[in-house]
């Protein structure tokens, strides 16, 4: 009689009831009252321990977690899954799935459209529903996407429980096990029994989850900000300072010009009116750095691209850096090249790159010293090579060298002006072209710049 009412069978309950002698019914009877206000008195407990369990956990995977290792007394699984509604409900995306052993081919991110498909059937009943041979199921249904992954898993019954929070759709919760007939009635009740409490943890999981990813998120682009924020002072700083300095040469300049005081030979006011020129060259080529930043920055870089002659274009650069550099008494020096070698660049993007890759090895280099330009054939197109035998780069400063407004130790001979700016554009420029750049240096040993330009 006790087995008979611990499975509700009520009817059989009073035929076993009915067959004894009016003693024993009411030892009987108080026998079974007994063993069942235990046994629902040990439920109860088990049932507050799970809601305890469920309620501690405050992301999402830590609630799915307990979840998993304390459901298995009420509803046997070796896999267990949540997917949850997306897009005002037209998708559903497994979000958390834990399985025995094994490898779990539906993973976290799947995603598939509600509509259509059996899980929304089960949405609308609001009932969970077994399957207790998917295999079976499978070969009904070979669409089943999902099935077929959970089967290649193992998996050969299942158990899918609707998720409802304050009466709307939320997702599912997949029991499965790798036997199959494991899911009965007994288990929907008791998923039913704890549904409204899960889905509660799961929304507010989910949401605790989500603000976390975007409080992370929020303060990685405030730290971005402050990092691009400070940057920027720095180089306004940097850019306002060297701005200042040839203005109040030519102001300084114009002063003398203008005073009736001073007597101004012609050719002295030849060399102040060169001199001024030239500041003003120098702050023209300083703006012109600084809105090719901007321009890049913004990522508007437009390359006008074709077919050029390396070797012409090389030697050209050579030959005015030459000129450039006699007064310094440095050599700029072409190596010829092993053979005719067509690039596809933007030839005036190219002469800005080789500008400031031979400017810069002349500035470094000592009196006396020489410039070896050179190219050579690479796997992709050509490979292209400043070398100097200056001071070279120190080691710390290597990484730092294409990063626009970086501070380098090694700072341009007092009477040079730059704007640190050359190598960032320069590294901009080859990149969309869809090349390298970089440098090889031992310090105290010279440097030798590269890039490579696809053929
Ligand atoms: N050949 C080199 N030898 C030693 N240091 C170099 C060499 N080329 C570049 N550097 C270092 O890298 C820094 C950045 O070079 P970059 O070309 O970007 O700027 P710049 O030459 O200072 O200014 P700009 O090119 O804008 O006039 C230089 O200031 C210098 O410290
Ligand atoms: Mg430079």
């Amino acid at each position: 009689m006790l087995t008979c009412l611990q499975q509700g069978d009520y009817e059989g309950a009073q035929a076993a009831l009915a067959s004894l002698s009016p003693d024993d019914r009411l030892d009987e009877v108080l026998c079974a009252l007994l063993e069942t206000l235990v046994q629902r008195a040990r439920e109860a407990g088990r049932f507050e321990q799970l809601l305890r369990r469920i309620n501690s956990g405050l992301l999402l995977d830590d609630i799915l977690n307990n979840v998993y290792t304390d459901f298995r007394d009420l509803i046997p699984y070796d896999r267990l899954g949540l997917s949850l509604l997306e897009d005002g409900g037209q998708t559903v995306r497994a979000r958390w799935g834990r399985l025995d052993g094994g490898k779990m081919y539906l993973r976290r991110g799947y995603a598939a459209p509600l509509a259509g498909s059996s899980l929304q059937a089960i949405l609308e009943t609001g009932q969970p529903r077994i399957l207790n041979d998917l295999p079976a199921y499978l070969a009904q249904k070979p669409s089943s996407e999902s099935t077929r992954l959970i089967v290649a898993e193992g998996m050969r019954s299942s158990l899918t429980c609707p998720l409802m929070a304050e009466g709307r759709p939320l997702g599912f919760l997949f029991f499965s096990s790798a036997s199959p007939n494991t899911y009965r009635d007994v288990h929907v009740e008791a998923f039913l029994r704890l549904a409204d409490h899960l889905a509660v943890a799961v929304a507010r999981g989910h949401l605790t989850s989500q603000l976390s990813v975007q409080k992370r998120a929020a303060e990685r682009q405030n730290r971005t900000l402050d990092r691009l924020n400070a940057q920027k002072n720095a180089f306004l700083g940097i850019a306002a300072h060297d701005l200042r300095g040839p203005l109040s040469l030519v102001e300084m300049s114009t002063a003398i010009l203008l005073d009736p005081q001073f007597e101004v030979s012609a050719d002295d006011e030849k060399v102040l009116l060169q001199d001024m020129r030239a500041q003003a060259r120098h702050m023209m080529a300083l703006i012109d750095d600084l809105l090719d930043v901007a321009v890049i920055e913004q990522g508007q870089l437009r390359l006008r691209q074709e077919a050029l002659d390396l070797c012409q274009v090389l030697a050209e650069s050579a030959e005015r850096h030459q000129r450039l550099a006699q007064p310094k008494g440095v050599r700029v020096v072409l190596n010829p090249l092993p053979a005719a070698g067509i690039v596809h660049a933007d030839p005036q993007r190219l002469r800005q790159v080789l500008d400031n890759l031979i400017s810069n090895a002349v500035r470094h280099s000592p009196p006396g010293g020489s410039v070896q330009l050179a190219a050579e054939q690479h796997e992709l197109g050509w490979r292209v090579t400043v070398r100097d035998d200056g001071p070279g780069i120190p080691w710390d400063d290597q990484p730092k060298l294409f990063q626009p407004f970086a501070q380098l130790s090694a700072r341009p001979p007092r009477n040079e002006r730059s704007t640190g700016l050359g190598l960032a554009i320069a590294r901009q420029v080859i990149q969309a072209h869809g090349g390298q750049i970089g440098v090889e240096s031992v310090p105290g040993h010279g440097a030798t710049f590269w890039f490579t330009l696809p053929a």
